[in-house]
């Protein structure tokens, strides 16, 4: 069977391959260190072995919850934020129906996402919607205290109770959350929720292979066995007894590290399939939190073509630049449609007639790429088979690790996010929360 497979042919015109190759040593030095837990961060490295070290009996509990759900919701909420949030929906996204929503009849819930925002009218739109439903809820936090979550769960637990009655209620909901500590954890046992738990030694960014991504994926209907399969195939390909230009995440971390050095600062992640949208939302936090810090780490950007062709298309092809391009392209479409004839031929299409939707998508990847490289924009391609379970579990770990050597090239601990704090200090000061008295006057000061 093939494996996702990285081209850095692309890249040639601005940093040279020999480049690339002399970081073995650097890169190699990295990747033990990620080994022997001797880094930065060591305390996080539960995702680096976390594919070979789930066993089947957890795969079947995580199925058998998900059965439950499945048999008794027509609506599945899946609230939670950042890690807890889009791995799960990256990889339901990528593999579900564009148009299910229309769908009038559904093998299993339809899956919506709560608790990732503070919208009110997205919070009461949802509550609408869920009124004359029978829904279930996945309250998924770390932490189990995040603001975000934990309001939208106040809400859905209510109205599922309301509505389904405390008893019914308890069978529905389900909580992914800390062993021992945090709200979600205290009323999941104060309540006798089913739980499962997200070990101390993963972080969220690097958890959609734990219960946060695998139990919303399985209730979705997907095949959890093939998800997690693809990703101990590249924590092997991936490993650190992998020659160096043989192993992709190597390759990968060294290239746009190498771009970084030459002053190509941004990252853009680039799709021609619309399905893979929130694979870009869940790569961006993955490298976002993991690289920007200490002033510095490549900006994590996204786009979906041919789409924004018609839009950030300009600015790529000619604005600053401080960018490079790294595109997954996916081989072969699930569907085949092909470009009708047409006698009459006004729109002047007729030279593609008989030719697949695919084959059009493709010379639109092709031209772009050349196009963009032409114009100063290096670019890598990872190139994945199928888009289906076992291909998005082979695309989760190679960025995981990759994404682990990248931010030790870089000299920066991969695996905290201290700066996501800043935000949440003041907004407690300014909601007056308990404890945050001192914080509450100085920020009223500065108003
Ligand atoms: O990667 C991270 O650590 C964050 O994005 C968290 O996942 C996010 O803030 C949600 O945290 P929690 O799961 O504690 O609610």
């Amino acid at each position: 069977m093939k494996n996702i497979s990285l081209n850095i042919d692309k890249v040639a015109g601005f940093v040279s391959k020999e480049t690339i190759a002399a970081y073995e040593p650097q890169v190699k030095a990295c990747m033990e260190t990620l080994e022997n837990g001797t880094g930065k961060g060591n305390d996080f490295l539960g995702w680096l072995h976390l594919p070979s070290s789930i066993t089947a009996g957890h795969l079947a509990n995580l199925k058998a919850t998900a059965q439950v759900l499945r048999d008794n919701c027509e609506v599945v909420v899946v609230a939670g934020i950042g890690g807890s949030y889009l791995g799960a929906r990256a990889v339901i996204e990528a593999l579900s129906n564009s148009f299910q929503w229309l769908k009038a009849k559904q093998d299993g819930p339809v899956i919506v996402f709560a608790g990732h925002n503070i919208g009110e009218d997205y919070l009461f739109e949802l509550t609408e919607y869920l009124k004359d439903k029978k829904f279930g809820v996945i309250n998924i936090s770390k932490s189990g205290t995040t603001t975000e979550t934990a309001l939208a769960f106040r809400l859905l637990k209510k109205q599922c109770e309301d509505q389904l009655g405390k008893e019914m209620a308890k069978k529905v909901i389900v909580a992914v959350t800390d062993a021992k500590k945090g709200a979600a954890r205290v009323t999941a046992d104060k309540e006798g929720y089913q739980t499962f738990i997200i070990p101390d030694n993963v972080g969220g960014r690097f958890s959609v292979l734990t219960p946060v991504g695998l139990l919303p994926i399985a209730v979705a209907g997907f095949d959890i066995e093939k998800l997690v399969e693809g990703a101990r195939t590249m924590e092997t390909v991936c490993g650190p007894t992998t020659p160096f230009a043989e192993n992709p995440a190597a390759v990968y971390a060294a290239t746009r590290n190498e771009l970084y050095k030459n002053g190509k600062k941004i990252e853009i992640l680039v799709n021609f399939n619309p399905k893979l949208h929130y694979m870009n939302e869940w790569w961006k936090q993955l490298y976002g939190e993991s690289e920007g810090k200490d002033g510095k780490g490549i900006y994590p950007s996204a786009v979906d073509f041919s789409t924004d062709l018609h839009s950030m298309g300009q600015w790529i092809q000619e604005g600053e630049r401080t960018i490079f391009e790294t595109v997954i392209s996916i081989e072969k479409p699930e569907h085949t449609l092909q470009v009708p004839s047409d006698s009459e031929n006004l729109d002047g299409l007729n030279f593609l007639a008989g030719k697949r939707v695919d084959e059009v998508n493709k010379m639109a990847e092709l031209g772009t790429q050349l196009a963009h490289v032409d114009g100063g924009v290096p670019n890598m391609r990872l190139i994945v088979p199928e888009l289906n379970e076992y291909y998005l579990g082979e695309i989760i770990y190679f960025f995981e690790k990759a994404c682990g050597i990248s931010g030790y090239l870089l000299e920066v601990n991969p695996f905290n996010q201290p700066g996501v704090e800043a935000y949440k200090k003041n907004m407690f000061a300014l909601l007056n929360k308990p404890g945050y008295e001192e914080e509450s006057k100085a920020i009223q000061a500065r108003l």
